[in-house]
């Protein structure tokens, strides 16, 4: 848990430009909060004033914010009933700044909706809103397709639709974005394969997790330079590929529960020399602990839990100095070697149920342990099967459970990148996912 907030510490600087339109967001901001009488000091602050005159870019954003009221059809906290007139930054949820091209040009630079339930989807019209740089919808109830002219929001830096009701293939749109830094699909109803365009995206952070992805994790999973993947409940298939290594200069977090992925973990995982956070539970995986992992000084949280892993969990793993849980429950180890037998003693909090370990509690049977273990693996031998495409047709995802964020994500809840930003807005809900 601690992992997920430090992480983004180093997201915060981004690129000067974007820095400085986003500190006047803030200003923006409080100035919203302040009263009256200082707005004299105000103007003479910022080159703008709080109702600043409609310019175009504003008329635009007006006549695209109308257009998605318009096909709002249930919004029960009432964030976009002061959608009326053209002040449009002082709409609920909607933040102005001064645009990135001319500063004495105030434009609509922020949308967050984020908890807002509200239903509905997103028109056509979007596309006026051509100056967002961030658009947060997360936890809402808006589904459909997202509309082509998004393309238009060129200088969208964060797009947060998780926990909505988006359907449809992976929405290729998205990858238009030159400027897109943090895309979090997650807790929708995308299906489909990954297009391999997506790991050739410059994204820092991907969340794609518990959709109906399909299809393989694609060979080139390398190229990106995210420092959070989170793929989690998704069918992917297939092992993971040994390229993995080529994600090591940034990666911090890899989560791949429950993504039906097979074979051996590849010793590259150890070349993830940044990782903090490994999670491949609720997988196929087989064969024994990579020693490689050992190199992982970084690496706080590991849940190897649920899989079909043998062989010993080796020493170097439990010395790991950053090491704070370590899962292995519901697997076939059958040794621990050295200080993994006494992890209590080095505070790590560690789950070893359910495996083969002759002095541990809680182990599966003589009988079942037997039965692995004439069967060993041997992960040089194995090939590397990467994607096993599943097909879709008669291995149809089931049907959907609206499953809250909270519930399967909670750990993995977006940090807010730009935590002043947001702090004092109006409904005073930011990005906290639980
Ligand atoms: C929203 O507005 C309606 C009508 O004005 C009101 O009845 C309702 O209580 C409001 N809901 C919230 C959450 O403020
Ligand atoms: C915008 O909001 C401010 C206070 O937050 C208010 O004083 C002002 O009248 C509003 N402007 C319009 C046009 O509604
Ligand atoms: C895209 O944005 C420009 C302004 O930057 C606007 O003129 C145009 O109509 C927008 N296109 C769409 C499809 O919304
Ligand atoms: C694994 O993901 C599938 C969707 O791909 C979901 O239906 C299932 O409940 C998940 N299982 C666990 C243990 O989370
Ligand atoms: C340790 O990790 C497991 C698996 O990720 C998790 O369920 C558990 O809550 C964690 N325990 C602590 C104390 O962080
Ligand atoms: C584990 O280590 C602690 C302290 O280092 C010691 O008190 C305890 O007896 C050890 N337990 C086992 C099972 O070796
Ligand atoms: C999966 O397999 C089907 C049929 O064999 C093929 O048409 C499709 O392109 C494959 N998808 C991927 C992502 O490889």
């Amino acid at each position: 848990m601690a992992s997920s907030s430090s992480s983004y510490s180093s997201i915060t600087c981004v690129s000067f430009l974007l820095f400085l339109h986003l500190s006047c967001f803030t200003n923006n901001l409080n100035a919203k909060h302040r009263n009256a009488d200082n707005s004299h000091n105000r103007h003479h602050k910022h080159h703008h004033t709080q109702n600043p005159p409609l310019n175009p870019k504003l008329h635009m954003a007006f006549l695209g914010l109308q257009a998605w009221k318009h096909v709002i059809y249930s919004d029960p906290n009432n964030f976009t009933s002061n959608w009326v007139g053209p002040s449009v930054c002082n709409y609920t949820g909607v933040y102005c700044a001064p645009s990135i091209d001319d500063p004495k040009v105030t434009v609509v630079a922020g949308i967050d909706l984020n908890f807002g339930d509200i239903a509905g989807f997103l028109p056509h019209e979007i596309g006026l809103l051509s100056d967002l740089g961030l658009l947060h919808l997360s936890n809402n109830r808006f589904c459909g397709i997202l509309p082509m002219s998004l393309t238009n929001l060129t200088l969208l830096y964060e797009l947060d639709l998780s926990n909505n009701r988006f359907v449809g293939p992976f929405p290729l749109v998205v990858l238009s974005l030159p400027m897109l830094n943090y895309l979090d699909l997650r807790f929708n109803e995308f299906e489909g394969p990954l297009p391999p365009q997506l790991f050739n995206k410059p994204f820092d952070a991907i969340f794609l997790n518990s959709n109906r992805f399909t299809s393989s994790i694609p060979p080139n999973l390398g190229k990106i330079s995210a420092t959070v993947l989170v793929f989690a409940n998704n069918k992917f298939g297939g092992c993971l590929p040994e390229n993995i290594v080529n994600v090591a200069d940034t990666l911090e977090e890899l989560v791949l529960i429950n993504t039906s992925l097979s074979g051996c973990l590849p010793q590259q995982v150890g070349f993830l020399y940044k990782l903090r956070v490994l999670d491949v539970s609720f997988n196929s995986i087989v064969g024994s602990i990579p020693y490689s992992l050992a190199g992982l000084s970084h690496l706080e949280q590991l849940n190897l839990g649920h899989n079909m892993m043998s062989g010993i969990v080796p020493m170097g793993v439990c010395e790991l100095p950053n090491l704070a849980n370590f899962t292995f429950s519901y697997n076939f180890f059958c040794e621990e070697e050295g200080i993994c037998q006494n992890l209590t003693s080095k505070r790590i909090v560690f789950d070893d149920r359910r495996n083969c370990l002759p002095e541990k509690p809680l182990q599966r049977s003589k009988k079942e342990c037997e039965t692995k273990l004439e069967h060993p693996v041997d992960c040089s031998e194995l090939c590397c099967v990467v994607g096993s495409n599943v097909s879709s047709g008669s291995l149809a995802a089931p049907p959907a459970v609206a499953m809250p964020v909270e519930a399967g994500a909670g750990k993995w809840g977006t940090p807010s990148l730009y935590p002043s930003i947001f702090a004092n807005s109006q409904s005073g809900k930011n990005d906290h996912k639980g």
